[in-house]
């Protein structure tokens, strides 16, 4: 069957998309559960609008996560194998899941949110210094370093690795190819010395779990993937600093909600899962690969045909939040009553923590900081030009 007519298309890199994805994916989703997704260069995308739909895909083994997933220019060759060990699907999927998931339960992030709260604090502290000096930067100076303290922290790795690993963090996330290429030599040896280190001296983390499982049954878990598993759950923890930035923003702009949010010393329970929904990360989630012909709503998706979960839309969907546009942290929303985590096989490891961290640097900011206020008009905040997400170039911000 050809492509239905009733099929909105849409370039990717329109600048009214760039500018307002929900906007303009909220239009097409009231117009189709289906949009072509168009960019020059590569291959016409099926984005899927709605929620329940976005759900119902991401957890159809008919729709796989392949290498192709892992669409980036930036990345040097010396990382190819890694990463083809880390996007796969089916059995060698749950295999790895099956070794990494335990790692990162819900029990393990919250028994880990002293060291978050202690990490914030510190964070704070350079703040507080660097604002004499005028505005600083929420997002270099705060989210960012954040982000890789706690991952790093959290897997395993001993806090004097901090500095070089906030460096490596931003190379892998920066989009810019000659800096992913100049860390990731550093990178994986980093990680090759971390697990010689806790070979030589277990403790209770991330890293020494892979050793422990390995040692167990040595099929089960190659070195390249235990590497593989170490470093790059570091670059896929980067949503945290783009998503806590954006969270900032959301608040500061609506300060009903911030004051809502602090009755106490945690958040409003379903304020970050309400966060995630309005102001996440991802404009579209990484790309699946059809295996076999699959007929949604009467169009035929063809096997080998990329589809994606455009989550700008489906988190904002009417069929399943009330008033959808509006954010309201008191919203019932269940833990992955929304898309911002992903859904199905594959929905985010890190999730659990990423809640905590969320949650711990949101109270501790706004009530160390009660004056912080943004140093531009918020329509002066720059975005990258990103298809893919929504994401700040910088946060300015006055602290007093
Ligand atoms: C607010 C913060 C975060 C957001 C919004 C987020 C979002 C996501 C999403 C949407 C996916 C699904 C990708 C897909 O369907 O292909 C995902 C996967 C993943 N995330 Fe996160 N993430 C966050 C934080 C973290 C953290 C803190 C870690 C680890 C410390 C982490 C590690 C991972 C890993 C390893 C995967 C791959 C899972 C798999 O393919 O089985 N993420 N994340």
């Amino acid at each position: 069957m050809s492509v239905a007519t009733n099929v909105p298309r849409l370039l990717l890199v329109d600048p009214r998309v760039l500018a307002d994805p929900f906007t303009v994916y909220g239009q097409a989703r009231e117009e189709a559960p289906l949009v072509r997704l168009l960019a020059p260069g590569i291959r016409p995308i099926w984005g899927f609008t709605r929620l329940a739909d976005c759900k119902a895909m991401l957890a159809d083994r008919r729709f796989a996560v392949t290498e192709e997933s892992e669409i980036r220019p930036d990345i040097p060759d010396v990382a190819q194998p890694y990463l083809a060990a880390m996007h796969v699907d089916g059995e060698r999927h749950h295999r790895l899941r099956s070794i990494w998931a335990p790692a990162f339960t819900a029990a393990r992030s919250v028994a880990f949110r002293p060291r978050v709260e202690a990490i914030v604090d510190s964070l704070i502290d350079d703040l507080e210094a660097a604002a004499a000096d005028g505005p600083v930067d929420l997002l270099a100076d705060f989210t960012e370093p954040f982000n890789a303290d706690v991952v790093v922290e959290f897997l395993g790795f001993p806090v004097s690795d901090r500095q070089p690993w906030r460096e490596h963090a931003h190379a892998m996330s920066s989009g810019v190819s000659d800096d992913y290429a100049r860390a990731i030599d550093a990178v994986l040896q980093a990680t090759k010395d971390a697990i010689a280190q806790h070979r030589e001296h277990p403790a209770d983390d991330p890293i020494s779990m892979l050793i422990r499982d390995q040692a167990d049954d040595p099929q089960r878990l190659s070195d390249l993937e235990m590497e593989a598993l170490i470093w790059v759950t570091v670059a896929a923890s980067s949503p945290v600093k783009h998503f806590l930035a954006n969270a900032i923003v959301a608040l500061l702009t609506n300060v009903d909600q911030l004051e809502l949010l602090l009755a106490g010393d945690r958040l409003a329970p379903n304020a970050v899962e309400e966060l995630i929904r309005w102001s996440g990360l991802n404009v579209i989630g990484n790309p699946r690969y059809a295996t076999e012909n699959v007929d949604v709503h009467g169009v035929v998706i063809q096997a080998g045909d990329a589809v994606v979960a455009v989550h700008a839309s489906a988190n904002r969907d009417p069929r399943a939040f009330d008033h959808a546009d509006r954010l309201d942290v008191t919203r019932p929303l269940k833990p992955m009553g929304h898309l911002g985590f992903g859904y199905g096989p594959h929905v985010c490891t890190g999730n659990w923590l990423a809640r905590e961290m969320s949650d711990v640097a949101l109270v501790r900011l706004f009530q160390r900081l009660p004056r912080l206020a943004l140093a531009v008009d918020p329509a002066e905040l720059r975005r990258v030009r990103d298809p893919g997400t929504w994401r700040l170039e910088s946060l300015p911000v006055t602290l007093h």
